[in-house]
């Protein structure tokens, strides 16, 4: 029970380019009863087309809650502009971690409709269904969602 259950709430969202990875982030949907990005990353070479933009929307869209949460270092300039660019407010840090830097937290309000007004069909992985996630900005960057599980997740339209 406790297994399927830290299954069910803890997700990746692969950014597909063409068939290649462009990206990924991990979110879990179980921190606080709030949605929480532990980590957001974009291959080099497709930097600064949206990619992230692309995957932090898709987190809003498949968040059960409206509350949703991302942190990073306190060095990560980038990430900073980022958080910010996407319309989130910090809302503390974090001490006395092993990393030697405070981790910042970004919060941002969201709508919540999340699940409860979405369907998640389990799939085989691997499966996607042409165009999940397109955004109008990088249409050719279809965003395949799986569970911590390897097992592929897609949002019925
Ligand atoms: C941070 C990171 C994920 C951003 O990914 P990305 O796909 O390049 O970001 P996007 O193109 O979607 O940009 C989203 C917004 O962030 C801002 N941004 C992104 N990179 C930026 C940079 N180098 N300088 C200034 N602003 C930047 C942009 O203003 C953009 O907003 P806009 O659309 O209004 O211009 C990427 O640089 C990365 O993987 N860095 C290494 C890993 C990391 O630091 N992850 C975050 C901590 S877990």
């Amino acid at each position: 029970m406790f297994v399927r259950a830290h299954a069910e709430r803890h997700h990746l969202l692969v950014a597909d380019d063409a068939g290649q990875v462009a990206g990924f982030l991990a979110f879990r949907t179980d921190w606080f009863q709030c949605t929480f990005v532990s980590l957001v990353v974009v291959r080099e070479d497709r930097r600064l087309r949206g990619v992230a933009r692309a995957l932090y929307r898709r987190v809003e869209e498949l968040s059960t809650s409206p509350r949703l949460y991302s942190s990073t270092e306190e060095t990560n300039a980038v990430s900073i502009k980022m958080h910010t660019a996407l319309g989130f407010a910090p809302s503390g840090h974090i001490d006395n971690l092993p990393q030697g830097y405070r981790e910042l937290l970004f919060y941002k309000r969201i709508r919540p409709w999340g699940l409860g007004r979405r369907t998640l069909h389990l799939t085989p992985a691997g499966r996607r269904k042409p165009g999940f996630g397109s955004s109008s900005r990088i249409p050719n960057v279809p965003l395949a969602a799986s569970t911590t599980r390897s097992t592929t997740v897609t949002v019925a339209a």
